[in-house]
């Protein structure tokens, strides 16, 4: 009930309950209006119930022959009906006239009612990622930074465009409305888009920021108004020509999206994507991705685990934010002090390097890290050649490195080094900034990788302890920030 008199309205339902009910249920009905019922009453157990209710009712249906337990069985199907149909206004006409066990046909996915977006579980670095999908094919995207939408196309020709809330937006894009209309393969008769609208400079070729594409206005948009013009960037396929493709793979997905749509720069594009398990492939490609002003990257499973989970935040989509590279602030200047032997395709020169930072008060290199990625091969054998004359026979007296760090050759301090790294943490092993931050601990950088070699500075003006500290003092701000942020992420 809403608008005038619902109050009156919603009373006389509740007298009309409560007059109804009989032995204990007057107790349940009162407690259940002051919220006391700790039994978890929520839309979960209301679909269960919906689905018991609907087989204590089908006095003369019987159960197909397969199902076992046709309470438990009831409620699975209402509650998989529901995720892809949330219209109990649908639901519900439908179990009292054709039954339960009908109900996945007669209440299907349908463009004109959006389902919630899957959304992914946040995740630290590369090597997380490339250890979770451990041999699973996995997809890495561009994180666009603007809007999700779920733009659905029906037979008829007409369009709407769903927020993340599944709250209708089509009022606030006749833009997107037209170019969906244009840029849709005329094989696609019907669709459900999953996709981010991004506020888009056509001139410069470039993506804006998400607070300009919070200036739009909100609803009755007038074409001839618009001055944020947006591209959408999309990634997903929901449903195409009468068939819903949730259950099916992403790699399936993505193939029929792929051939129902024509890109076009700056109005419709697919998601910038590659498909790779290397870990520094990836993590150029996460930097291609900032570079390109988006907010990180989301990672998914092709093939396996890889169906479309409706409004859930799946272990299988993964997202991979710039904030965890960014809350470091600047790059690091360090020193490599020692170095390991490389194996395999680098074998002759060397395979990693401990890295330094300069402890100005003590006069010490207090080891960071080791670093192996963000080199090329040109490049790893031209400091590999240069550094292989400073070799010494054993480490400087003011070398401060953990026990368990046994690097092949050590070096004298030399070069310095330009590295940024995912962030920083609290090591038991490396030496940096000991006693600034932990009385014992060092702090060390996660997934560090060489920028670039500083001709222009010598050792001693290396990153000093003191900044090391105070950069790991600001993420801890920033991810606190962050945490508290996080409701509104996506
Ligand atoms: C197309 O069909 C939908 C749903 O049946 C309806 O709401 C809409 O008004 C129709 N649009 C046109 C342009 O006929």
């Amino acid at each position: 009930e809403s608008g005038k008199d619902s109050q009156d309205k919603k009373k006389n339902h509740i007298k009309a309950l409560l007059v109804a009910a009989t032995d204990c249920e007057p107790q349940y009905l009162i407690r259940l209006l002051q919220t006391k019922l700790r039994i978890g009453l929520a839309e979960q157990t209301l679909l269960a119930a919906l689905g018991q209710a609907a087989v204590y009712t089908e006095e003369h249906s019987t159960p197909p022959p397969h199902i076992q337990s046709p309470l438990d069985e009831a409620a699975k199907i209402v509650k998989q009906v529901y995720s892809v149909l949330p219209v109990y206004d649908k639901i519900v006409p439908a179990l009292l006239s054709d039954g339960v066990w009908n109900l996945p046909k007669t209440c299907s996915f349908t463009p004109g009612v959006p389902v919630g977006p899957m959304l992914a579980k946040p995740t630290k670095g590369v090597s997380e990622i490339v250890a979770k999908f451990q041999d699973m094919e996995f997809t890495c995207e561009y994180k666009y930074d603007g809007e999700r939408a779920q733009i659905h196309y029906l037979e008829n020709g007409s369009v709407e465009i769903y927020s993340r809330n599944s709250e209708r937006n089509t009022g606030k894009f006749p833009d997107v409305v037209a170019v969906i209309s244009r840029l849709k393969r005329p094989s696609a008769s019907s669709f459900i888009l999953d996709c981010e609208l991004v506020a888009y400079d056509r001139e410069k070729k470039k993506i804006l920021p998400f607070q300009i594409l919070s200036t739009r206005a909100r609803k009755n948009v007038v074409m001839s108004d618009i001055k944020v013009n947006v591209c959408i960037y999309a990634f997903d396929m929901l449903y195409l020509n009468d068939q819903p493709l949730i259950q099916k793979e992403l790699k399936v997905r993505r193939e029929h999206l792929y051939s129902s749509f024509e890109e076009e720069p700056g109005f419709f594009q697919f998601a910038t994507a590659i498909t790779s398990n290397d870990l520094e492939e990836i993590q150029k490609f996460l930097d291609a991705a900032v570079d390109a002003s988006c907010e990180g990257l989301i990672i998914k499973t092709m093939n396996k685990d890889a169906t479309y989970e409706p409004s859930r935040r799946s272990h299988n989509w993964l997202k991979l934010k710039k904030d965890y590279m960014e809350s470091i602030g600047d790059s690091l200047d360090l020193v490599p002090i020692g170095a390991f032997h490389g194996r395999g395709k680098r074998t002759g020169v060397y395979g990693a390097f401990l890295l330094a930072c300069y402890n100005i008060n003590n006069e010490e290199f207090q080891s960071i890290c080791k670093i192996g990625t963000g080199f090329s091969e040109q490049v790893l054998e031209e400091r590999s050649a240069s550094l292989r004359t400073q070799v010494i026979p054993k480490p400087k007296s003011y070398y401060r490195f953990g026990d368990t760090i046994k690097p092949d050759v050590w070096f004298e301090p030399k070069e310095v080094w330009e590295v940024k790294a995912a962030d920083l943490t609290i090591s038991p092993v490396h030496r940096a900034a000991i006693g600034e931050v932990d009385p014992d601990k060092g702090i060390s950088l996660r997934f560090p990788r060489l920028v670039r070699v500083r001709d222009d500075k010598s050792p001693e003006q290396a990153s000093s302890s003191e900044q090391v500290a105070e950069m790991y003092n600001a993420q801890k701000h920033n991810h606190q920030n962050n945490q508290d942020d996080n409701d509104y992420d996506d």
